[in-house]
Formats: C-alpha cells, sequence, structure tokens
C-alpha cells in the first residue's frame, strides 16, 4: 500500500478530514460546512464555530477514513492546520490530530493553511507551479505571497482592513442577500450593469501592495441606504439597481485583486501565478485574472474549485512537510495569526 497520511482541517467554520497518499492522490475528502449555522448572523461566529467543530469532528475524520477504505493503522502521519484562523476552532482539530499521533505513534506535520490555499495549486498541476507569485483570497485572507517553493513563502502583502471575502459577505448583508455573500452577490451581479457605481479600489493607482476594503464596504452602504445627515435619500432598492450595485462591487473587488497580482508579477519577475481561496471560486475574478496573465504569458493556476474553499485535502502539503522531516511536537500551540 502507498504510504498515505490524514489530513485536518478545523481553522474557521468548516470541519474537514482528508486521506492524500504520497502521490497526491485524494482517497477522501469530507467537508462539513457550518454555514448554515452562520447564515443568520452574516459572519462566522466563533464561539459557535469552535463548538460545532467539537461536535462534528470525529465524525468527519471517520467517514473520511470509511471512504478511504483504510484503517488508522494503515497512516504514516497525521496532519493539521495549526494556523492561521479562529483560536477555538483551531484548537478542536489539533486536538484531535495530537491525540491520534499520540494514541498511534505517528508523527505531527503543522500545516500553514493559507500555504496549503496555495498547494491546491499544484496538486492540480502535472509540472511544478512553483515559484510564483501566490494569491489567496477567501473570508479571512486577501494575502499576495512569494512563493519560492512549496514551503518557503514569504508574505509580498495583505489587506489592511476586511478581507475580500469578508467585504463579500458584509456587502450581501447591507443588500439583503443571503451568507456566504459570494455566491449570492456573484449570482445577482450576472444581470447587473458593473459601470453603473463607480466605487472606490484602494491602492489600485499606487505600487504598494496591498489591500483595503473597508472604505468599499462603506461606499456601498451609504448607496443602499443613504449617507448620515445627507438630505436626500437614495433611490429606491429594487431588483436593477440591486444588479448594479452587486456588479458594480463586484468589479471594484476585482479589478484591485488583478491590479495587484500584476504588480507583483512586474516586481518579481515571475512568470507564474497561483490562486487559492474561496474567492478564487468567483467568476468575474477567473476571468479578468486569466485575461491578464494571458496578455502578460504568465502561468496562471487557479485552485479547482472543490480546493477553493476550505477543505483537507489540501492538506496535501503536508507531504513536502514529511520529506523533509519537519515534523511538530505534540505541544504544539495554535497561532491565531498568520505566521511570516
Ligand atoms: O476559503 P474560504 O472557504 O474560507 C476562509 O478561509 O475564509 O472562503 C470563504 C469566502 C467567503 O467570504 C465567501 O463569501 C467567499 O469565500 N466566496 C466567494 C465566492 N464563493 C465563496 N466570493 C466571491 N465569489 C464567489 N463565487
Ligand atoms: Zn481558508
Amino acid at each position: 500500500m502507498p504510504k498515505l497520511l490524514l489530513a485536518i482541517e478545523s481553522t474557521c467554520d468548516e470541519t474537514a478530514a482528508a486521506v492524500i497518499g504520497r502521490d497526491l492522490t485524494i482517497l477522501s475528502s469530507i467537508v462539513s460546512s457550518q454555514s448554515d449555522l452562520h447564515e443568520q448572523y452574516g459572519g462566522v461566529v466563533p464561539e459557535i464555530a469552535a463548538r460545532a467543530h467539537v461536535e462534528r469532528i470525529l465524525p468527519v475524520i471517520e467517514s473520511a477514513m470509511s471512504e478511504a477504505g483504510v484503517n488508522l493503522t494503515d497512516l504514516s502521519a497525521i496532519a493539521v492546520a495549526t494556523h492561521p484562523g479562529l483560536v477555538g476552532s483551531l484548537l478542536v482539530g489539533v486536538t484531535a490530530a495530537k491525540t491520534l499521533a499520540l494514541i498511534l505513534d505517528l508523527p505531527l506535520i503543522a500545516i500553514d493553511h493559507v500555504q496549503a490555499h496555495l498547494y491546491a495549486c499544484q496538486m492540480s498541476s502535472a509540472k511544478n507551479v512553483f515559484p510564483a507569485v501566490g494569491l489567496v483570497v477567501s473570508g479571512g485572507h486577501t494575502n499576495l505571497y512569494d512563493c519560492r517553493d512549496a514551503l518557503e513563502m514569504p508574505l509580498l502583502g495583505s489587506t489592511i482592513d476586511d478581507a475580500a471575502g469578508e467585504a463579500f459577505d458584509k456587502v450581501a448583508a447591507i443588500l439583503g442577500l443571503t451568507y456566504p455573500g459570494g455566491p449570492s452577490i456573484q449570482k445577482a451581479a450576472d444581470d447587473g450593469n458593473a459601470d453603473a457605481f463607480d466605487f472606490p479600489k484602494a491602492f489600485y493607482h499606487q505600487s504598494r501592495l496591498a489591500f483595503s476594503f473597508s472604505g468599499l464596504k462603506t461606499a456601498v452602504l451609504y448607496e443602499v441606504k443613504g449617507q448620515p445627515g445627507a438630505h436626500q435619500q437614495p433611490p429606491e432598492m429594487n431588483s436593477k439597481r440591486l444588479a448594479d450595485v452587486a456588479a458594480s462591487f463586484e468589479k471594484a473587488v476585482v479589478d484591485v485583486i488583478v491590479r495587484k497580482c500584476e504588480q507583483a508579477l512586474k516586481q518579481l519577475g515571475y512568470n507564474s501565478l497561483c490562486v487559492g481561496g474561496g474567492v478564487a471560486a468567483n467568476r468575474r475574478l477567473r476571468h479578468d485574472l486569466k485575461s491578464m496573465c494571458t496578455e502578460r504569458k504568465t502561468q496562471l493556476v487557479i485552485a479547482p474549485m472543490e480546493y477553493c474553499t476550505d477543505n483537507a485535502a489540501m492538506g496535501a502539503i503536508a507531504w513536502e512537510s514529511y520529506d523533509r522531516q519537519l515534523f511538530a511536537s505534540l505541544d504544539i500551540d495554535v497561532t491565531p495569526g498568520l505566521v511570516r
């Protein structure tokens, strides 16, 4: 039997486990999403997320093992995302992983969740995708990386306030659309005019590799609900106006992300761009990144749809640590913030 590892993911609001072969074959990938629990709040509630992980972690691991058709004794390592994420959520996956590693006497491997999002690009590609500029756009992150190889990815820049996915979720709430906001805004934007509103694109005209979406969110809020103290109220919301706001908002986010990727490619002189994270599922973003990369003769690798949002299969990155004997000790702690 080929070598197998069990990867566990619980950084935010998905409880996930996967059994992965040494050749990066995914024998199983189970994801239990909590979005129904957080929907009414318009965003992830950390305490609810942690409790749900506690309830789901063992059934999810059991499903991953049985779907793969293997036993715990067939495993060579246990891997788990230890950072970054919500502290209560991280602790559940990490505690489960430590316990399994201890009782099975297996090496424990710590996964950087953001690096794993980018490694999802390598999993879908026959050739080496690194070195590359790496973009991770999710509900918690909007980061650009200098991906020198699978485990060496210095951060080039990130958001100074909201993450892109967070902006999608908050703007969806303003527009009365369902959570998670990305897919519902994308759907609403289908019938809209993306040039109807000229929403702000922070840092667009600067070379600085940074993002900011809170001003954009406020601009949408004022457009929809009116500016505090203003005499004139905004026009009545109807489906046409809603579609135009959604499309213009989506365009503002996408334009700025594509621009920053292009600037990073230029600054580093790379001709490969890897993209991961939930927002990478966005159709306009995928289309516009493709146009930019075609024009620049740059290879674009976007993680497969099922591995864009949080999952444990992207924990295949743990094999890179395994090969380099980079094992974690059983007293490893979780780290909520980005590890630079
Ligand atoms: O990577 P992910 O599953 O979880 C985090 O680690 O955050 O990303 C979830 C985020 C949510 O904010 C969601 O609104 C966004 O990804 N998202 C999208 C789309 N699908 C999911 N954003 C824009 N367009 C989409 N089609
Ligand atoms: Zn993520």
